[in-house]
């Protein structure tokens, strides 16, 4: 019965939240395992076999989940982790309606990016969650440089190619006071489409793969690297080895050196010389008079080189 329910259901084009509400009581397994099923056939480009013929890992990405359209693979994902879902529990829409960027932003998903969550489950405490959106910034921007493009992180999260943004990383966790629950990390990196085909008020400020390199790079064959990169930064970060990835942070990153302005959420601003990032991801910034600050969250706009 409650498979025929999820079978009527999943027929539907899109996987509405109105949906993942009707199904929030339906046994786990049989749930996961239905999903992953309608997952299997409905794609059109992004293919569960392309990817796991090129993925060379040990657990991220060996279960995956392809959709042809999500409102959010986040929302989706965060669903899937309360249902059990593993450690490295991949989910991936072709199209997202209602995707989330950071401080609230709509994230434009087209046809031809890569949009994917993963599902993590650290055991680490609270105090640990930041890092793994720097881990992150760094399995991106490798995945973009050993791809041809000369890939940078700007302070928290956004993979830069000759400045303009390629990908954005939003984070959410799940937490009791001692440890993590799950975190869900989501990866949004523009691929194979023009910048005009987004809102004209990103024309400026964004690219895509393919205008940098000028041709099409197979959207599946990214999704095998890019979990592999994962997977190595995301092994350095269970076992605690977190100068591993702050110094490859440090050596991708496009703000240290630099003088910036931070924009807090409520309205605050702070100018000074990015200087270094501590091990819970905050930048250290030099100001005018040489007071040092610690940057815990903001929007981070270059102001000039040193
Ligand atoms: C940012 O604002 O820079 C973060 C953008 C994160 C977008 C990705 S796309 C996959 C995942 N699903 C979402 O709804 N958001 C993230």
């Amino acid at each position: 019965m409650e498979r025929e329910i999820i079978a009527l259901l999943l027929e539907q084009e899109v996987i509405s939240e109105d949906m993942v509400d009707k199904l929030k009581n339906v046994d786990k397994d049989k749930l996961l395992d239905s999903l992953k099923e309608f997952a299997l056939k409905n794609t059109e480009q992004i293919k569960y076999e392309d990817i796991r013929r090129g993925l060379k890992t040990n657990y991220v990405g060996q279960n995956i989940y392809c959709f042809p359209k999500v409102f959010s693979t986040n929302t989706l994902a965060k669903f899937l982790a309360s249902k059990g879902a593993e450690d490295g529990t991949a989910v991936i829409a072709e199209v997202q309606t209602k995707a989330r960027g950071r401080s609230g932003k709509k994230w434009e998903s087209p046809k031809g990016g890569i949009w994917l969550s993963l599902v993590l489950r650290p055991n680490l405490p609270p105090s640990k969650a930041s890092l793994i959106t720097l881990a992150t910034g760094v399995a991106v921007a490798k995945t973009l440089i050993s791809l041809g493009v000369d890939a940078k992180i700007k302070w928290p999260n956004d993979v830069l190619v000759k400045g303009k943004k390629i990908s954005g990383i939003l984070t959410e966790a799940s937490a009791t006071l001692n440890e993590i629950d799950y975190i869900i990390v989501g990866v949004g990196i523009d691929i194979n489409f023009k910048v005009k085909e987004l809102d004209p008020e990103l024309h400026d400020t964004v690219t895509t793969l393919n205008e940098e390199l000028g041709k099409s790079v197979n959207e599946n064959d990214i999704i095998s690297l890019f979990l592999k990169e994962f997977e190595d930064i995301y092994d350095n970060y269970k076992s605690g080895n977190v100068e591993d990835i702050l110094g490859q942070w440090r050596i991708l990153s496009d703000t240290i050196g630099k003088y910036v302005e931070i924009r807090h959420p409520l309205g605050k601003v702070n100018y000074g010389y990015a200087i270094g990032i501590n091990k819970e991801g905050c930048l250290i910034i030099e100001e005018a008079d040489g007071q040092i600050e610690k940057m815990i969250s903001g929007e981070c706009r270059t102001l000039s080189g040193r």
